[in-house]
């Protein structure tokens, strides 16, 4: 067993820099100024703002050990379900970095940036390709605004059809931004209740459907970590009553290569760039979200959209049917780079490879762990699997305290408590870049866990012990966030 994860950055207090300052330290030596001093009138100088005076060594040593007090990808393994918190290649990063990349201006004529308008029109076609699907939009910043963007496509859709359709089908499988994103769009999302197998019965979605509803949106692999096997003929029963389908494309980790959404009978689709190619979800950064739609929805897509005539490619406007413009100049641009860098270097073969490595690790810890936790769908799943505490209920033990607990082993917390149809729910997912080795020791690690909480619950109910913060009351920490530190 690993030794528990104890760095000195974790227990150390630091202050803060206004904390640390001294009068006269300074970080660097300017040259004496030959210039005279000019007389600024006081009352708009001010008094200057009121920096600490500090060495370089302070300063270094101050955020490299706030950065030790983070847990990252490139710190251990980060089983986040939902998240896809897998290990980004270095290389991309470098790419993204890559001059003439990085300082492009996005108010560059056409004509001067035919690469970087090369490199966006290749991504729009390797991600149609990978999703089975006919068009593509880069312009989301993330999968919400992806899901947002679509939702005004099936808006869009259905008005140049004149016909006004007010609802739309969600089930309790889906992620929670979906509902929130047909909402935007006054759509009101009527839930479809999931089977015992954790999947949609088509008989529900038949039951449901009407001709006031604009269609389905359904999470696939949805947040149970299981293949909405069912989708083509959901699909067909949404089409025949003159709907679309929507398939949250987040989870695409587990189906690159394998699952074609055009011949499951989706419409509309969304990618997580920061799940699945090469940018961390999570930690607030930037994101990138693209739409991918079928041929008949081409016309709705944000505009400008990158075209390519004869040997030249431009951004196009002129789109009468377009939901408009979603993003400013090229959405984020650094999301797209990293994602094109990974699919090139990665090719067709291992981007497959990927996900059958997903779905392998997530299987391997469902059987490894499914005697210890209670597993509430005992069925092959994609990339994460889903237990819950019910065989921790008579040591008292919940969800969160095995999450904390872990933390004490030196791992992030799995997601808890989602999705919400399971009652205290621990969502693993492990990725494609864990290997045997790292999947192992927590293994081990959760079965350690579940034997503390028959022999000592009060170690879990305590935990974590080992990191700076301990126990929070999350209730006061949510309702009176103390910010300062
Ligand atoms: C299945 C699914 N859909 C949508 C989203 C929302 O993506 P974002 O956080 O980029 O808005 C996520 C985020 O993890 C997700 O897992």
């Amino acid at each position: 067993m690993r030794d528990v994860f104890a760095t000195g950055g974790m227990i150390l207090n630091e202050s803060l820099l206004w904390e640390k300052g001294k009068k006269g330290r300074k970080a660097m030596d300017i040259a004496e100024s030959d210039v005279p001093a000019a007389v600024v009138d006081p009352e708009i100088a001010g008094s200057g703002p009121d920096f600490p005076d500090l060495g370089e060594v302070d300063i270094v040593r101050h955020y490299t050990r706030l950065s030790q007090w983070n847990f990252g990808v490139d710190t251990g393994m980060y089983p986040l379900g939902s998240c896809t918190m897998k290990y980004n290649p270095k290389i991309n990063d470098k790419i993204a970095a890559t001059p003439a990349l990085a300082s492009a201006h996005p108010m560059l004529s056409d004509d001067l940036c035919q690469g970087t308008l090369f490199m966006m029109y290749e991504l729009q076609r390797f991600l149609a390709e990978i999703t089975g699907l006919d068009a593509v939009s880069l312009q989301p910043a993330a999968g919400a605004h992806g899901e947002l963007t679509g939702m005004l496509i099936f808006s869009a859709y259905h008005k140049s059809r004149g016909s006004r359709r007010t609802k739309i089908l969600i089930p309790d499988t889906a992620h929670g931004t979906n509902p929130a994103s047909a909402a935007l769009c006054g759509l009101y999302p009527v839930p479809v209740k999931s089977g015992p197998d954790g999947v949609i019965d088509p008989k529900v979605v038949a039951d449901l459907m009407d001709t006031e509803t604009a269609g389905i949106m359904v999470t696939n692999p949805n947040t149970l970590g299981l293949f909405e096997e069912n989708i083509t003929e959901i699909a067909e029963i949404i089409h025949k009553r003159g709907g679309l389908v929507y398939a949250d494309g987040a989870n695409m980790n587990a189906v690159m290569g394998i699952v074609d959404m055009k011949k499951c009978g989706v419409d509309i689709l969304h990618l997580n760039l920061h799940k699945t190619f090469s940018t961390p979800h999570g930690g607030g950064g930037p994101g990138a979200g693209p739409v991918c739609v079928v041929r008949r929805l081409e016309k709705f897509l944000p505009v400008p959209r990158v075209v390519k005539k004869r040997r030249t490619y431009s951004l196009e406007a002129d789109q009468p049917y377009s939901v408009g413009r979603i993003h400013a100049f090229h959405g984020n641009f650094g999301i797209l780079v990293r994602a094109y860098s990974y699919i090139r270097l990665m090719g067709a073969e291992n981007l497959k490879r990927v996900s059958q490595l997903a779905v392998l690790n997530a299987n391997y810890i469902k059987e490894k762990l499914k005697d210890d936790l209670h597993l509430p769908y005992d069925r092959p799943c994609m990339h994460e699997c889903v237990f819950s505490d019910q065989n921790q209920h008579d040591a008292k033990v919940s969800t969160l305290d095995m999450a904390k607990r872990l933390m004490d082993y030196g791992y992030h917390p799995p997601t808890i408590y989602f999705p919400l149809v399971v009652g205290g729910a621990i969502m693993i997912e492990p990725t494609e870049t864990e290997s045997k080795d790292e999947l192992d020791l927590f293994i081990e690690a959760f079965k350690e866990i579940v034997c503390e909480a028959k022999e000592n619950p009060d170690i879990l109910h305590q935990a974590p012990h080992i990191t700076k913060v301990k126990r929070l009351d999350e209730t006061t920490a949510a309702r009176h966030p103390c910010l300062t530190g």
